[in-house]
């Protein structure tokens, strides 16, 4: 694991960490978790949020409900101005629409996701939720592909979730099959590798790894593994925050 998370270290003062010096956890607390697809980023988030007690977002369901409105008017995701209207247009009511968890969704979600309108329409909304979490929760969680790097780069803590192509095309395949007689394995591999290579390769907002973030390989990790490894990097920093 990369170490990098630099908050209470003298010499790096910025106004997020301020608070940390002074002995208080910033509030909010904001963990900011970034990767390629299915590399087990959402069940590591919604098992902090759990844990921390901190709301959750997981900002690909707001790409997937743009996409899901698109296709669902017959429009074509590739079209700017159309994207831009439906990320414009969209309400939690449509996200919690399980029809957003397709493999046809997640496919043109990254291709809307490309568009710098749309990324613009959606920002503000996930900002917004990290300054001032829901159910008044400490703080909140996201996960995504630029968390750390553009919609909270002060994020308290940061984590890069990584695990091998093979490993997350059968953690998705497993997801998907019951749904979808015929999906094969390598069905979803070919899909995950195309959309990583749209989601890194975009100009605006590409996925990528914070240079503060942790990294975290979960290709060998269970998933109980992978959050007591994210909970000792957590709960360090907090103690050196307390400190
Ligand atoms: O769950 P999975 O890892 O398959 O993907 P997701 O988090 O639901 O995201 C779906 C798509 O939305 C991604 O392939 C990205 O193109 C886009 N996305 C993004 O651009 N920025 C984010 N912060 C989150 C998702």
């Amino acid at each position: 694991m990369k170490s990098a998370r630099r908050d209470c270290a003298p010499g790096l003062v910025s106004a997020r960490v301020l608070p940390l010096i002074r002995g208080a956890m910033p509030e909010p607390l904001i963990i900011a978790l970034d990767g390629p697809a299915a590399s087990g980023k959402g069940t590591l988030a919604r098992a902090i949020a759990r844990h921390y007690a901190l709301a959750y977002l997981d900002t690909g369901s707001l790409y997937r409900a743009v996409a899901y409105l698109l296709l669902r008017e017959g429009a074509d995701p590739s079209d700017e101005k159309a994207a831009a209207a439906a990320a414009r247009a969209f309400s939690l009511e449509t996200i919690d629409n399980t029809g957003i968890r397709s493999r046809e969704v997640g496919a043109a979600a990254s291709v809307v996701a490309a568009h710098p309108a749309v990324r613009q329409a959606l920002l503000e909304f996930q900002r917004d939720f990290a300054r001032r979490p829901p159910g008044g929760a400490k703080g909140a969680v996201l996960d995504g592909r630029d968390i750390g790097t553009v919609v909270c780069p002060d994020a308290t803590v940061k984590f890069f979730v990584v695990a091998s192509p093979q490993v997350r095309a059968g953690r998705r395949f497993r997801e998907l099959e019951a749904a979808k007689p015929g999906l094969t394995q390598a069905d979803v591999l070919a899909d995950l590798m195309e959309r990583d290579a749209r989601d890194a390769a975009r100009a605006d907002a590409p996925m990528a790894q914070a240079e503060d973030a942790e990294l975290l390989d979960t290709t060998h990790l269970t998933i109980e593994a992978a959050f007591a490894a994210a909970r000792r990097v957590i709960d360090g920093v907090i103690r050196r925050c307390e400190s």
